[in-house]
């Protein structure tokens, strides 16, 4: 069974949600933020290594005013709601993004708990807020160009100059609400990812169904690009390496 360490979720469908019900948007998202204690304690439960939540894309600055306000009170909220019990589980948080736009009492919140969990070695939880996957590679590849100019890139290094290189790469994407995207979520990481895309709404997203995914996926066989099961991505671009040298070897000689 292919074990699965990193979960990254779109957390999508909030808006649709409401609108069925003929209410405002912003009703979809604060009852979507009701959901997200519900997975984060299921994710540990399964013994999931590292969740990313997707709460707020770059992109998602463009919608109206209030919509982004109660979403940054929402967050803001969430922290206060869940600190003690990030805490009491030993959860390792972290926020990832552009978060220096953020208003200074929740910078001050995440950077608290942060903080507080920096030693932590339960579940790795990440809220990517004002998040964009091409500005996280871009953010990466400038830092590596200022700190050793000249010199090439390898892909090692990318991977560690990400938000949170700890994570990893993700194993396996989830997003709800129907649609068949990942919409400039974790680019780098994401480039091995199984995708499952679930028409559930995120408000009536629940650990049953996410067990049941994790379940599904857990039994599909990821090859990597090799022929059979091997025992990761890394195995797999080992053998490729010295595969390619002997064959090179062999056509040159
Ligand atoms: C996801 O739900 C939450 C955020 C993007 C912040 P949406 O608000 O995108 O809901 P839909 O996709 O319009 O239904
Ligand atoms: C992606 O959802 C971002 C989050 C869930 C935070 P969107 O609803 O913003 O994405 P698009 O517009 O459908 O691509
Ligand atoms: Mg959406």
């Amino acid at each position: 069974m292919a074990q699965i360490k990193h979960v990254a979720i779109i957390m999508d469908g909030n808006g649709r949600w409401a609108n069925q019900r003929f209410r405002p948007r912003i009703w979809g998202h604060v009852r979507g933020s009701a959901v997200v204690s519900e997975i984060v304690q299921s994710a540990d439960e399964l013994g999931i290594k590292a969740l990313t939540l997707y709460a707020f894309s770059t992109e998602n600055w463009s919608r109206p005013l209030e919509e982004v306000s109660t979403l940054f009170k929402l967050l803001k909220k969430f922290l206060q709601k869940e600190k003690q019990k990030i805490l009491a589980n030993n959860i390792k948080f972290k926020v990832i993004g552009d978060i220096q736009n953020l208003p200074v009492d929740t910078l001050s919140l995440i950077k608290e708990i942060e903080e507080l969990t920096e030693n932590s070695n339960g579940l790795n939880l990440t809220f990517a807020f004002s998040y964009g996957g091409r500005a996280e590679i871009l953010r990466a590849i400038n830092l590596f160009q200022s700190s050793h100019p000249g010199v090439e890139m390898t892909e090692a290094d990318l991977s560690s100059l990400m938000y949170r290189p700890e994570a990893g790469d993700v194993d396996l994407m989830i997003r709800t609400g129907g649609d068949q995207r990942i919409s400039n979520f974790l680019l780098w990481q994401m480039a091995y990812a199984e995708l499952y895309f679930t028409p559930t709404k995120w408000p009536d997203f629940t650990a049953g169904e996410f067990k049941k995914i994790i379940q599904n996926v857990s039994s599909r066989e990821r090859r990597f690009g090799n022929v059979s099961v091997q025992n990761g991505l890394v195995d797999s671009v080992e053998r490729a390496e010295s595969n390619k040298a002997s064959f090179l070897k062999g056509i040159n000689s």
